[in-house]
């Protein structure tokens, strides 16, 4: 089965709602495609500027981050039908800067994945060594008990829809990107993963990113694999470059 690319940017905590404006118009004709699906992963605070800027463009807004109630008490969180109802269509869950910095875990980032689906979302799961599992040779293992904890009792016609992305943490915002053959050997190997956990037809179906300091003269290569299915880009998606990458 041919599976349709998808080139999301993550802008992390990037643009105050103003830039973000001007960013969606200076991107606007770079980004256009028809045989790629194009998505900016955006602050909080841009989702509904973005979303207007972006009107009757290809490219769908995605978020950041989601809360797994729906409404209530919880100071500074925001949920999933706030999402919906403000345009959005992804979600990134499990970003390595969550898993770090905020203190996200597998058993917590399961429920916002079955909240994002609950809520008609898409997921865009991430999961990732550190450069010491990598030289300790447990990259796989690591990955897939990431994949396996953060899917339990998802579907597999959930996951044939969803997005995961691969993201070496030690690619990240480090201008050192996985080789070729690195990214694609752990994608195949989540792409296995998922075969063994659901069946054939879901692993053929879920598209899988790369990301982890992509560029506009890396994409190709990256994006030409078997296993891999576009990418989540970080840093060059502040700039014209996201053109490039999405036309690479
Ligand atoms: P980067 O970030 O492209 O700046 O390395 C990727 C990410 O964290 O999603």
């Amino acid at each position: 089965m041919a599976r349709r690319k998808i080139i999301a940017g993550n802008w992390k905590m990037n643009m105050t709602p103003s830039q973000a404006v001007a960013l969606c118009a200076e991107l606007k004709d770079l980004v256009k495609s028809d045989s790629v699906d194009v998505v900016y992963c955006v602050p909080a605070i841009d989702i509904v500027p973005v979303a207007q800027a972006v009107k009757g463009t290809n490219v769908a807004v995605g978020a950041e981050n989601l809360y797994i109630e729906d409404k209530g008490a919880y100071t500074g969180e925001i949920s999933a039908p706030m999402l919906v109802d403000a345009g959005v269509k992804y979600v990134i869950i499990g970003h390595s800067e969550r898993r770090e910095y905020f203190k996200e875990d597998d058993a917590f980032l399961n429920k916002k994945v079955k909240k994002a689906f609950e809520a008609g979302l898409t997921p865009i799961l991430c999961c990732g060594e550190t450069l010491e599992q990598r030289e300790m040779g447990v990259t796989l293992d690591w990955i897939r008990l990431q994949i396996k904890s953060d899917l339990v009792g998802v579907t597999a016609d959930q996951v044939k829809s969803m997005v995961i992305a691969y993201e070496p943490i030690w690619a990240i915002g480090t201008g050192k990107t996985a080789t070729t053959e690195q990214a694609e050997e752990v994608c195949k190997g989540i792409r296995e993963c998922i075969a063994e956990i659901y069946d054939a037809a879901t692993a053929d179906a879920v598209r899988i990113q790369y990301g982890g300091s992509v560029n506009a003269g890396n994409a190709a290569e990256l994006f030409a694999q078997p296993d891999i299915d576009g990418g989540l880009v970080g840093g060059a998606s502040l700039k014209a470059d996201f053109g490039k990458i999405v036309n690479y």
